[in-house]
């Protein structure tokens, strides 16, 4: 294997050594099991501090640390014990994955009640040396950190062939021609992503098909056995994608019906054998009735009748269900026009708040269409109030660059985080003015807070495959970096996360670090500049969703439109078209529904508008048109710029790797900045305020 990339996890030598001397001796303290993922700390620790300090630290042991797996009660051998605890102790996993950080007689101590805490808290140590801080004066008070979320998940979408569906960084590292790949990469892959805070891991494609519907047989258990214990080690649970109609496909039954008693039965008999060979599996995550895939609807029953009868079964083994709401019609008639393939993940769930088990959480995509570079929250958050919950993104750039332009999505999943819902606003405040009991952003609802959910979090749709460098694009890293970190601290800024992600992976160099801010902070606005205007989305090339194509969607299945005529453009999502508006609690709902009230970068979503619309910039609609795909351009030749900057600054592969994807970027911004001004000059006939040369 050549030698890829360790990214966050080089540990090159640094220069704050005066600073850091108290880390000479460490403490780990707590009620925690001196397990696997303790061993893995110290020798993490040992590792970073060797290499950025040049001295291995002695680490002691202090407090009531031997408290072990079979003194609680649990399975014995099973590295991450604490977690299976947790179903017993009535402790949630947050309260056991909190640490904190002090000086105490002049050494570090680490404290925390279990050892997935104290790896945390390693890896915050090697972090703040790794970023040249000064340690001494960082935890000179008492630091604690606990997480936002219980779960914080990436999904692979990586199939057992090798490809990746949506992957933009080479093939799959966990598979290939259908057999399970293990090796010095897969650890160094759970050191990276426990390093930023991951506490689990979904290894394979939501579309369960051929070799990966048999990841629940004989044919893979040993491996995945063996791959759990890995991530078992880093305090990162393992999950699999499971094929909702395996009694048909691999039980070789007639039925997926989920009341029928035999479905039932086999899976009983299924689960026993799963949770026995794999060990350390913590349960599925389940694409079922979406484009194409098996589900309940197929036999009349809802989609809480299908998780729930898996819950109920993997109950038993303190293992959870996670269910996506990624369900809507893909078989639309482009003339359809009150089919609103955004209304349907509400129109699908909502009616069941309340009936999904405990041990269920539907995982709802942030947008109700998906993942655009713009789109409304989805009004499935702040409309189920029963249910445990979790948010999926994206950092896959599906739609938004592919990992061939710059996008740094942290900007985005803040604004996600902190959208009000106003679920709490019990009664619907009519007047329009909502209420707020502090607990109303997805934010509050994904941590669990809002409603108490003891299961809750946030995926992200991976990004990494192969490459050496994991992500394709160098500056893509600062995505799954920055996930993980947002995940563990939702209260984190998007600049503090680059600046780590910079100082640990690419330059301390204070000029470095600040040029390439200026590149990724303002990335995500210039991508949506260049590409869609106004949240409309979708115009892009449907086999690839790569590229400029404006009609590209607009006569197809997918319930994807722009509804452009020579008169204006926007999809009538208010009460007097598909009503989609009206899923949000008050006041979003009215602040949607009327054009004057909508905020301009979401007004075409939301409505049909003349282009000589006068938007809140005071701009017209086809002058924001032109005059964001003109800026959207130059903004990102100005992006390449700066990165040229940097030529023997920054290493020279990292520095050509990014060279060559901002080539790519510039052209592919190009095209979309002439296409669609073009489009809409020709379609609306109307000039162009400035004068600009269009086609
Ligand atoms: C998108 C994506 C698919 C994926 C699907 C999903 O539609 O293009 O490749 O399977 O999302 O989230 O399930």
């Amino acid at each position: 294997m050549k030698n890829y990339a360790k990214l966050w996890l080089k540990y090159p030598a640094k220069k704050n050594n005066r600073e850091c001397e108290a880390l000479k001796k460490v403490v780990f303290s707590g009620s925690f099991s001196e397990d696997k993922i303790l061993e893995n700390a110290k020798k993490e620790l040992a590792l970073g501090l060797k290499g950025m300090l040049g001295f291995e630290p002695q680490i002691s042991i202090s407090g009531n640390a031997s408290v072990t797996c079979e003194a609680a009660g649990d399975r014995s051998g099973s590295p991450d014990c604490f977690n299976k605890k947790v179903l017993t102790s009535g402790k949630t996993i947050v309260d056991q994955e909190t640490y904190a950080v002090s000086i105490k007689n002049g050494n570090i101590n680490i404290a925390s009640d279990s050892s997935t805490g104290i790896l945390h808290g390693v890896f915050e140590i090697l972090r703040a040396v790794g970023c040249e801080k000064d340690v001494q004066k960082e935890y000179a008070a008492e630091k604690t950190f606990r997480p936002s979320n219980p779960l914080r998940m990436l999904d692979h979408w990586d199939n057992m062939d090798g490809s990746i569906e949506r992957g933009y960084s080479g093939r799959s590292f966990f598979y290939d021609n259908d057999e399970i790949i293990i090796n010095e990469r897969t650890v160094d892959y759970a050191r990276l992503i426990a390093s930023v805070g991951i506490n689990a891991v979904v290894i394979n494609n939501v579309n369960v098909k051929q070799a990966a519907s048999y990841m629940i047989t004989d044919r893979y258990f040993e491996k995945l056995a063996e791959l759990g214990e890995i991530f078992a080690g880093y305090g990162i649970g393992l999950y699999l994608s499971l094929n909702y109609a395996s009694t048909i496909e691999i039980g070789g039954m007639d039925s997926a019906d989920p009341l029928d008693e035999g479905v039932k039965a086999w899976w009983r008999e299924k689960m026993a054998e799963v949770f026995k060979k794999i060990p350390t599996l913590k349960g599925f995550l389940v694409k079922a009735d979406s484009e194409g895939r098996p589900g309940p609807f197929t036999y009349g029953r809802t989609q809480a009748d299908g998780a729930n009868m898996l819950a109920d079964i993997a109950k038993d083994y303190g293992a959870i269900i996670i269910w996506r709401c990624f369900v809507y019609n893909c078989r639309q008639d482009w003339r359809d026009k009150k089919t609103d393939r955004a209304r349907a993940g509400y129109d699908n769930f909502k009616p069941m708040d309340g009936d999904y088990h405990d041990n269920v959480i539907l995982q709802i995509k942030n947008g109700p269409m998906d993942f655009q570079i713009r789109e409304p929250i989805s009004p499935l958050f702040g409309g189920l109030k029963k249910t445990n919950q979790m948010l999926e993104v994206q950092i896959a750039q599906e739609y938004t660059g592919q990992q061939i332009d710059v996008c740094y999505l942290i900007p985005m999943f803040k604004e996600i985080l902190g959208f009000k819902t106003y679920c709490s606003n019990a009664k619907q405040d009519t007047a329009g003015t909502g209420s707020d009991n502090g607990l109303d952003t997805v934010a509050d609802i994904i941590s669990g807070k809002t409603f108490n959910s003891r299961y809750s979090g946030i995926a992200a749709v991976t990004n990494t495959g192969n490459d050496l460098n994991w992500t394709g694009n160098y500056l893509a890293g600062a995505n799954l970096f920055g996930f993980g970190r947002l995940a563990f601290n939702t209260e984190l800024e998007s600049d503090e996360i680059a600046d780590e992600f910079i100082r640990m992976t690419i330059s301390n160099d204070n000029d470095v670090v600040d040029t390439i801010k200026e590149i990724l902070l303002p990335s995500r606005a210039i991508y949506e500049k260049y590409t869609c205007p106004l949240g409309i989305g979708w115009m892009v090339k449907p086999a690839t969703h790569y590229g400029c194509s404006v009609d590209g969607y607009e006569y197809d299945r997918w319930g994807t439109y722009h509804r452009a005529d020579h008169l204006g453009l926007g999809v009538d999502r208010t009460d007097k078209g598909t009503g989609y508006a009206l899923q949000y609690n008050e006041p979003n709902a009215s602040m949607y529904n009327s054009p004057e009230n909508c905020p301009d970068e979401l007004v075409l979503f939301f409505h049909h508008l003349p282009y000589t619309h006068v938007l809140h910039s005071g701009k017209t609609v086809i002058q924001h048109i032109y005059d964001a795909h003109f800026e959207g351009y130059d903004e990102a030749v100005k992006l390449a710029e700066k990165w040229e900057t940097l030529k023997g600054k920054v290493d020279d592969e990292i520095f050509e790797n990014v060279s060559e994807r901002f080539k790519r970027q510039l052209y592919n911004a190009k095209e979309w900045c002439d296409q669609v001004n073009t489009y809409f000059h020709r379609i609306s006939g109307i000039e162009d305020e400035k004068g600009r040369k269009i086609w």
